[in-house]
């Protein structure tokens, strides 16, 4: 077999044989298939597509790649929850938690934000001391400890997909179905959890921009997790506008705290309830309200001892940038857009995100968002504060919030909360 014959059977509309896909993705695994005959065939998915039975062959492809994690030792059952990504999504932050402590173990392996959208370790790594790099053997050990876990994925997990991904970046073929979807769901086999719980989001701020796409994807995913032995259900969530009100890596810490003790934004708080009640049913798991868990302190308890067995200090002050600046409304009504998209490439431009994987992020910078859409406001009366670590940085995050707000005299058309359920 050779790799130009799978690209030229893909190029031409074919179907690839279990064999092509084996073979491809050892062959890239190993380093006999160059870069750019993958980004080739990937290029060639992207406009042809794969059948379900393909993009099951090439999800199953990339978990032999490497390890698969196994959580038997554990007395309780797992569950974990995947979001597709978008702005100011910090749900995992207390969600892992919060369902710890209704009886579930959340073994979570996060990613980094790379564009607009923030990745959970960068998060979680504001807050000083904490370590997103565990061994297998520290992992269990926190799950024990804490009943959850947050780190990066090891170099042993699906390491067909660390270096597909990667080139997929760069060579403008991410927004594939059947590539996010095989992508995403190897990775989460691979680790090993019983309940899968998939945050599909939608909107600007989304890989995936229309309810119907998002649906594909969602059903596709479902699908690869059920066939694959593991229990998945998969909420499509709205990200045309951010999600809570602040949007940075340590400005999301500071609003999920505030979530655990029990207050927070609505929308965060309801997702978050609404994500750990699919978790724990997936799980089989009855008895406790999530609702509950975040009134009576145990989503904190759980949350505290999850940092501490990572080394962070959950008491230590956050960093805070130094810079700010105020953005006010520019007439009186109410507040009837702000686009997710808009306000995630501020943030990024503030420094809260990276331009390349290996930049560094702000811990600090991101933006407060003082008013929602829907809400009445005020001439002058301030609408955000950007944060930045230097002053410079302010023209360049307000050029990209230039048209991407808007306040009139009705509120303006959303998408629900949750779009639906697959
Ligand atoms: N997240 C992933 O892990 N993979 C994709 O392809 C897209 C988002």
């Amino acid at each position: 077999m050779d790799a130009i014959e799978v690209i030229v059977a893909k190029r031409d509309g074919g179907e690839l044989t279990a064999a092509q896909i084996d073979w491809v993705i050892d062959a890239y695994t190993t380093g006999a298939v160059a870069d750019e005959q993958m980004a080739a065939l990937a290029m060639a998915i992207l406009l042809n597509g794969m059948n379900r039975r393909e993009i099951a062959g090439w999800t199953e492809a990339m978990i032999r790649s490497g390890e698969r994690m196994d959580w038997s030792a554990l007395d309780r059952p797992t569950a974990d929850k995947h979001s597709t990504g978008g702005v100011g999504d910090k749900i995992t932050l207390p969600l892992a938690p919060l369902v710890a402590a209704c009886g579930a173990y959340v073994p979570q392996l996060s990613g980094r934000g790379l564009g607009h959208t923030g990745g959970t370790l960068d998060k979680l790594e504001s807050i000083p001391g904490w370590r997103a790099s565990l061994s297998n053997d520290e992992m269990l050990g926190v799950l024990r400890e804490a009943g959850a876990v947050v780190c990066a994925a090891g170099s042993g997990l699906a390491p067909a997909d660390k270096k597909l991904y990667a080139l997929r970046d760069v060579t403008g073929t991410v927004e594939s179905i059947p590539l996010i979807a095989s992508s995403i769901m190897s990775k989460k086999i691979a680790e090993g959890t019983g309940a899968l719980v998939l945050d599909v989001k939608v909107g600007s701020g989304a890989f995936m921009k229309t309810p119907e796409r998002a649906r594909e994807l969602a059903e596709t995913m479902v699908a690869l997790g059920t066939d694959a032995g593991v229990r998945t259900v998969a909420l499509l969530t709205a990200m045309d506008r951010p999600l809570g009100r602040a949007v940075g890596n340590a400005l999301e810490v500071e609003e999920s705290v505030e979530v655990l003790a029990g207050g927070g934004p609505s929308d965060v708080v309801e997702l978050t309830v609404r994500l750990a009640r699919e978790m724990l049913e997936a799980a089989g798991i009855s008895g406790k309200d999530p609702a509950d868990a975040l009134g009576d302190g145990s989503a904190m308890d759980a949350w505290r001892r999850m940092i501490a067995a990572q080394g962070g200090d959950p008491d230590a002050p956050l960093p805070r940038a130094g810079e700010t600046m105020t953005v006010e409304a520019p007439a009186s009504g109410v507040l009837s857009r702000l686009d997710a998209y808009a306000v995630g490439l501020a943030a990024w431009r503030l420094g809260a995100g990276r331009a390349r994987k290996e930049d560094p992020v702000s811990a600090g910078a991101g933006i407060t968002l003082h008013a929602k859409p829907g809400d009445p406001v005020r001439q002058g009366q301030p609408l955000m504060t950007l944060h930045a670590d230097e002053a410079a940085r302010f023209e360049r995050a307000l050029a990209a919030l230039d048209g991407g707000y808007e306040v009139g005299e009705t509120a303006g058309e959303q998408l629900p909360l949750v779009i639906g359920r697959v």
